[in-house]
């Protein structure tokens, strides 16, 4: 059954002594951000901070920081069994005969029942604040101290493209100017950005509405690489296995979860910047202070007793870890749709997921480590990876022991070091340009004589098995 909603996915945790509430005043300026960063890195639980100094509405952090909560709050036992599910779904249905036909329509009428679906009211139109709606009742926090102010962090952004009406979702934190202005930081590479420049070009207003807490599908759904025009609450919808329902917004023309703790409405001028950030980002730095979008908020409509969850990104392991963590699971089995040759793939925590790409492949011919490298620099948002290692199938990605071991044994730098240039992640700030410039991919695997190495590669070294069995016969014998 899916979570009805956000408070139900907290019930659950609470039941299971995977949230701690507490009850003591703290600052959401600072003061929960380090908390909740000692909490994070010693695996510890969500924290439901009852009484944030300056506002009536609870924050909760660290929702989605384990491995755990994750699976909990996707309702699988393995983050793996989502791709697989999804996959079932992508299989061309080409109908060859009548019977063909037929097999497929269980798995259409399946799709249509996870649409989204439109109902009248929802518990998010609780309060409604058309005249003077202000940010400020929220514990909106500051989370590192050189923030430019506080942020919202976990906000989903709904917009639709000016032209065809899609709508898309996505997590893009808002940098809080005044009591109903924002920045808003949608990368340039990113849907809402997208529908941002579209709206400019036809010199029109974007509209935008903020959710703000809805169950965890809807949640992670927003932060998921899915491809342009998919809808991201079809997917939610797909994820919780029942349909999102959405309602429409008061001052402008989208919808939202109708479960949502808070919705903010409002939109973005053409044309209009200013400057946002600092911020302390997930990559364990300050992003770098740029122009984006203002948001003007309309209206507010929340919950009469709205829970605020954030969370607090910065050196990693942090809570965003967990969500990157299960993109990687989930999309595993789709990019291997594309590449089959993938056998596993590694986007190492402190590789903070743009940085660092560790796969195998069953490698099958020569240069067939590059084919996978310039694929994946070819695909959605894998493109921004900096760093892609490629070893062979029988190495253990998820071992990072193994990875560099193999990586300082098998690679020439001279013939095995792949640099290329194109976009990279708006946060890399290590390129002279920002979001362009180079990348590299390491061919870690064995080198064969069609690639031109002519010399004998070596055997690894492993113990024969009778010797193996002998010494777990005679393991107590010894004394251990
Ligand atoms: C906690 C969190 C904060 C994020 N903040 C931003 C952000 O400020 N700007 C951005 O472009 N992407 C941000 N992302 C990544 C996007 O949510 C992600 O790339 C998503 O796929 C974007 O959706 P879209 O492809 O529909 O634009 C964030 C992700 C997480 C988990």
């Amino acid at each position: 059954m899916a979570y009805k909603d956000l408070r139900e996915f907290i019930a659950l945790l609470e039941k299971k002594g995977l949230l701690e509430r507490i009850k003591a005043e703290v600052d959401p300026i600072l003061e929960i951000a380090e908390i909740n960063d000692r909490i994070v890195k010693e695996g510890g639980p969500a924290l439901f901070f009852e009484n944030p100094k300056g506002s009536k509405f609870p924050c909760i952090v660290n929702l989605f920081g384990s491995y755990e909560r994750m699976r909990l709050g996707l309702e699988v036992e393995n983050l793996d069994e989502i791709g697989v599910r999804m996959l079932e779904f992508l299989e061309p249905v080409i109908p060859t005969n009548l019977i063909e036909k037929l097999k497929a329509l269980p798995k259409l009428k399946r799709l249509a029942d996870f649409l989204p679906k439109y109902v009248s009211s929802g518990p998010c139109k609780e309060l409604i604040y058309k005249n003077k709606p202000s940010l400020s009742v929220f514990p909106i926090l500051k989370t590192w101290p050189e923030d430019g102010g506080r942020f919202i962090t976990l906000p989903m952004v709904f917009t639709k493209d000016p032209e065809t009406g899609i709508r898309n979702c996505g997590m893009y934190r808002m940098h809080v100017y005044d009591e109903e202005t924002t920045g808003m930081h949608w990368h340039m590479h990113k849907g809402g950005a997208g529908h941002y420049r579209k709206a400019e070009r036809l010199g029109k207003r974007l509209e935008v509405a903020v959710a703000i807490g809805s169950d965890p599908a809807v949640m992670y759904s927003s932060t998921a690489p899915l491809p342009e025009d998919v809808d991201e609450m079809l997917f939610a919808g797909f994820l919780r296995k029942s349909p999102v329902e959405l309602v429409k917004c008061e001052t402008v023309d989208l919808e939202v979860p109708a479960n949502s703790e808070i919705v903010l409405e409002g939109y973005c001028e053409p044309h209009e910047r200013r400057i946002e950030g600092p911020f302390g980002d997930h990559t364990g730095y300050y992003s770098v202070q740029d122009e984006y979008p203002v948001f003007h908020v309309t209206c507010i409509t929340h919950r009469k007793d709205a829970l605020y969850p954030a969370t607090i990104v910065g050196k990693p392991p942090m809570e965003d870890c967990y969500l990157a963590k299960a993109t990687e699971r989930i999309f595993l089995p789709l990019i291997r749709k594309q590449l089959p040759e993938i056998v596993d793939m590694n986007l190492p925590i402190e590789g903070v997921f743009h940085n660092m790409a560790v796969v195998s492949i069953d490698k099958r011919y020569p240069g067939h480590a590059r084919r996978v490298m310039y694929a994946l620099w070819g695909l959605g948002q894998m493109s921004f990876t900096k760093m892609i290692v490629i070893v062979d199938k029988d190495v253990d990605v998820q071992n990072p022991s193994e990875v560099i071991w193999r990586i300082g044994n098998n690679v020439d730098p001279k013939r095995d070091i792949v640099i290329v240039e194109g976009p990279l992640d708006v946060l890399e700030h290590a390129s002279d340009i920002p979001a362009y410039g180079g990348k590299m991919g390491i061919d870690a695997t064995r080198k064969w004589k069609s690639e031109g190495f002519m010399r004998e590669w070596p055997k690894e070294i492993v113990m024969s098995e009778d010797i193996k069995r002998l010494v777990d016969k005679r393991w107590k014998e010894y004394g251990f």
